[in-house]
C-alpha cells in the first residue's frame, strides 16, 4: 500500500463530498470565522469576537475555540494571521503581542480543534480571495495594521511587509495609515495620505492592479485610479479556501468565489 504523505493526508478522501473549511481571520480588532464549502461559498453566518487583550497565543486560541463552537461541522481550517508566518510558525505580530514570536500556530490549532490547519499572513490570505491570477497584482489591507500581498501570475511572494517600510516624514506606511492614525487625523487627511501611498506603491511595483480591502476600505472616499479596486472585507475569509485548493488543482485555484 502507498504510504500516506502529509499532502495526501490533507486531501479530500471522498471527492464527491463537499469539504468544509473553517476560515479564520485574526485581526488586531476582531477575530472572525466562517465555514466555506469547497466552492468557497459561505455556509454559515460569520462569527466575530473582539480581539482579547493582551492578545497572547493562549487568549487567541481560546477565542478561536469559542468561534469554532458556533460554526458547526468542518473538515479543515485556514487562518489568516496579522504578521509574518513561516511554515505555520508565527514570526511577528506587531498588533497582537510579542509572545507570538516563534509560536507554532498550526500545530496548536490542530491539537485544539483536531483538524488539519494551514496558516498564512492575513493579507496573503485576503489576496487569494481577490486576485484574478494574471500579471502583477498587489493587495493592501487597511485596518488596525497595513497589510500587503504581492502576486505574480497568481503566485504569491509570501510575507511582503510594506507596513513597516518607510513611507514619508520618517514614518512607515502603518504609522501613517493604520487605524489609530485614521482616528487621530480624520477621514479627509487620511484619504489624502492614501492617495500619496498609492502613487508611491505604483511607482515601486508597477502593478497591473491594486486591490484595497480591510475594515477601513469603506472609509476610502478619494477618486481611485482605473487600476485600483476596492474589495470587500469578506475576501479576508474567502481567501481561506483558495490556499487549500492550490495543491489540489492548479485550475481551480483562481476560481474561488469573489463576491
Ligand atoms: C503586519 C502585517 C499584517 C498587517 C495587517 C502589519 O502590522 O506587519 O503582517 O498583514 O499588519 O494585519
Amino acid at each position: 500500500m502507498k504510504k500516506k504523505t502529509k499532502a495526501s493526508k490533507h486531501r479530500n478522501p471522498n471527492p464527491k463530498k463537499s469539504v468544509r473549511t473553517l476560515a479564520i481571520d485574526i485581526g488586531g480588532t476582531g477575530v472572525k470565522a466562517i465555514v466555506l464549502d469547497d466552492k468557497g461559498h459561505p455556509v454559515t453566518e460569520r462569527g466575530r469576537i473582539v480581539t482579547p487583550r493582551p492578545a497572547t497565543p493562549q487568549a487567541i486560541l481560546d477565542t478561536i475555540a469559542e468561534l469554532a463552537k458556533g460554526q458547526g461541522v468542518f473538515d479543515r481550517v485556514s487562518i489568516g494571521f496579522p504578521g509574518v508566518v513561516r511554515k505555520g510558525v508565527t514570526i511577528t505580530a506587531p498588533n497582537l503581542d510579542p509572545s507570538w514570536k516563534g509560536f507554532d500556530l498550526v500545530h496548536h490549532v490542530e491539537q485544539w480543534l483536531g483538524k488539519p490547519v494551514r496558516a498564512a499572513n492575513d493579507a496573503d490570505v485576503q489576496g487569494f480571495g481577490a486576485i484574478q491570477g494574471e500579471g502583477v497584482e498587489l493587495v493592501v489591507t487597511l485596518g488596525t495594521g497595513f497589510g500587503s500581498a504581492l502576486f505574480v501570475d497568481g503566485r504569491l511572494v509570501p510575507n511582503l511587509e510594506i507596513a513597516h517600510h518607510p513611507f514619508r516624514s520618517k514614518k512607515t506606511y502603518e504609522e501613517e495609515l493604520g487605524d489609530k492614525v485614521l482616528k487621530e487625523i480624520g477621514k479627509k487627511k487620511w484619504n489624502h495620505r492614501l492617495k500619496l501611498a498609492i502613487e508611491s506603491l505604483e511607482a515601486l511595483f508597477n502593478y497591473d492592479r491594486l486591490y484595497m480591502g480591510g475594515g477601513n476600505a469603506k472609509k476610502v472616499t478619494l477618486e481611485l485610479p482605473e487600476n485600483v479596486t476596492l474589495i470587500s472585507n469578506v475576501a479576508g475569509l474567502l481567501g481561506g479556501i483558495a490556499f487549500w485548493q492550490m495543491d489540489e488543482s492548479p485550475l481551480v485555484k483562481m476560481k474561488v468565489a469573489r463576491s
